[in-house]
């Protein structure tokens, strides 16, 4: 499978329960098998929920709040991700991470029930970004809009509903967020809130450089608060996903780097929607001490 036509806008296909984004399911035992380094430091996230926010972030804290050397590469190749691959185009995550030296910085979004166990092994450190559902859900539909790998996410009214059914990339956010929720009580995961960065992103830096174990000045707190602002990282090549081709990601559709805010979804659920959207959710969040704000 080299051409590029045979995995974009093609229906998900299941690996382990899970429905995958086409391109990046075939071969799946490469990431069964995937062997980290203890020194691996992992940021996982359902998608949308703030990965490339926090990942420049983290690539920040461990160049002591340089900006330079950030921006000396794309954010795909400082944190790559695990499980992309788009053969006959670009190198595929692994291979990626296979070169790089440690410490590295790992992005994946694959649910905790199916990470490969490497890294429960190893206890690498990870960092979790959850955002509530109703903003994720409108962000991933002007995902699926413009990026080509998903197969067309139809109406929102349409999508709506295969979001609550789990029936998008990496399976059900609910399951999601409360997967590593649980892990957290016995690995060590710093689980942050997409809200909590919006309501202050210079408390949330200084959470990451403690959790990785930086010691950072207060002036390179502030230099990293500025470089990640959300119209820094809209303005800055090395991060919104401009180098992405547009054949594979159109941001003429909808730009990667969107809106960038909390309550959005108040601009696309109806009345309706949210009331059965609420209904849902209860059921599916009932039993566990996790919220979210769906607005700050
Ligand atoms: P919107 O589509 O709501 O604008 P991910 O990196 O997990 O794919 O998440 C993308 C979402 O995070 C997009 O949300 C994007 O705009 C938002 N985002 C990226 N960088 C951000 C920043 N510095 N501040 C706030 N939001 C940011």
């Amino acid at each position: 499978m080299a051409d590029s036509d045979t995995y974009l806008r093609q229906p998900w296909r299941t690996v382990h329960g899970i429905p995958m984004v086409n391109a990046f399911s075939h071969n799946w035992e490469r990431i069964d098998t995937f062997q980290s380094r203890p020194e691996d430091i992992v940021v996982v996230t359902y998608p949308k929920s703030g990965t490339t926010w926090v990942s420049e972030i983290m690539d920040m804290v461990l160049k002591g709040g340089d900006p330079e050397k950030c921006k000396q590469d794309h954010i795909v190749n400082r944190v790559p991700m695990m499980e992309f691959a788009a053969p006959g185009k670009l190198l595929a995550g692994t291979e990626q991470l296979e070169a790089m030296q440690s410490p590295r910085i790992i992005k994946t979004h694959i649910p905790a029930h199916i990470l490969p166990k490497s890294f429960w092994e190893n206890h690498c450190k990870m960092v979790y970004v959850g955002r509530n559902a109703k903003d994720v859900a409108v962000s991933y539909y002007h995902f699926d809009l413009m990026n080509k790998f998903h197969p067309h996410p139809g109406t929102w009214a349409e999508y709506l509903e295969e979001f609550m059914a789990g029936r998008v990339a990496y399976g059900s956010w609910y399951d999601h967020v409360k997967g590593y929720w649980e892990r957290r009580r016995d690995h060590p995961i710093l689980y942050l809130f997409y809200e909590d960065l919006k309501e202050d992103l210079r408390r949330e830096v200084a959470k990451v450089a403690q959790f990785l174990g930086q010691k950072l000045s207060d002036a390179a707190l502030d230099t990293i608060t500025r470089h990640t602002s959300f119209e820094a990282m809209r303005d800055n090549p090395a991060t919104n996903y401009t180098n992405i081709p547009s054949d594979l990601m159109d941001q003429s559709v909808s730009p990667f780097m969107r809106k960038g805010t909390t309550g959005d979804w108040k601009n696309h659920f109806t009345v309706a929607q949210n009331e059965h959207f609420e209904q849902d959710y209860a059921q599916k969040m009932s039993g566990t001490d996790l919220c979210f704000r769906t607005q700050i």
